[in-house]
């Protein structure tokens, strides 16, 4: 595996409010992170012409929306992304919201569906009125995601294992190196055993924007993805590796 497939997997959450700060972040990072992904944070403040922006340029842009809504505005939210010309969008799990985005999805735009925020422990569930535990309802909003026909789940590194098997592409945040600060962040684990475990691509906020030297930050998760990569080609059969 090359330097190129490692930085491929990298999504780099523009977390923030202030485009200025953002366009400095994309700057500090090119070449260094595959996917830029634009959440609720940045949208609320001028995120969404920016990632039409960075899309037209030629970028990957992942638009982390988290659409749950009835399936009509859920549709009409999905076609607004395709316009934007970004390549990936996020809508909840929930089995009403990805068939609505689905069958509203364009050519190009691939549907992302997220399981449970990494943010919750199963405490937050039950305390959220659910009865199951967080890999168990990954487990079954992972299975909703294949029957409906998105195109990739998020999950936690803790459950990219499981979701793995449903053969969708698994997207992970809740990434830290071990002397990184957690946050807000429950489910969490290294780039090295969310790759090993079968993350396709991880997501890293904080751990990047905050870091004195952005640049840096992002090289050394890179090498960390680079190494989960390693790890994780390792351990399959002989047979199953690419020659
Ligand atoms: O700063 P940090 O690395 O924790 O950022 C993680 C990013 O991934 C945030 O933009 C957050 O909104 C997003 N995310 C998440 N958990 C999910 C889905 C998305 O943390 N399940």
């Amino acid at each position: 595996m090359t330097a190129l497939d490692a930085k491929n997997r990298l999504i780099l959450a523009l977390d923030t409010a202030d485009t200025k700060r953002a366009e400095a972040l994309v700057e500090a990072t090119k070449g260094l992170v595959g996917v830029y992904k634009i959440g609720l944070e940045f949208a609320m403040a001028g995120g969404l012409p920016f990632a039409e922006k960075l899309a037209r340029e030629g970028h990957s842009v992942f638009l982390d929306m988290k659409l749950l809504d009835i399936s009509n505005t859920v549709a009409g939210a999905v076609l607004g992304a395709a316009a934007l010309g970004v390549d990936y969008l996020t809508v909840h799990a929930y089995p009403q919201a990805i068939a609505a985005a689905v069958a509203a999805r364009p050519k190009g735009l691939k549907i992302v569906a997220v399981t449970v925020l990494t943010s919750l422990s199963d405490t937050d569930l039950a305390d959220a009125g659910y009865t199951k535990s967080a890999a168990d309802l990954v487990a079954r909003r992972v299975r909703s995601a294949v029957e409906l026909g998105a195109d990739a789940v998020v999950c936690s590194p803790q459950e990219a294992g499981l979701a793995k098997q449903s053969g969708l592409s698994v997207i992970c945040p809740g990434v830290r190196l071990a002397d990184d600060a957690a946050g807000d962040q429950k489910r969490i684990a290294t780039p090295q055993m969310a790759l090993t475990a079968g993350a396709d691509m991880v997501v890293v906020g904080r751990p990047i924007n905050a870091a004195p030297d952005p640049a840096e930050a992002a090289r050394i998760y890179v090498k960390a993805i680079q190494e989960g990569i390693a790890h994780a080609a390792a351990r399959k059969p002989a047979s199953a590796r690419p020659h």
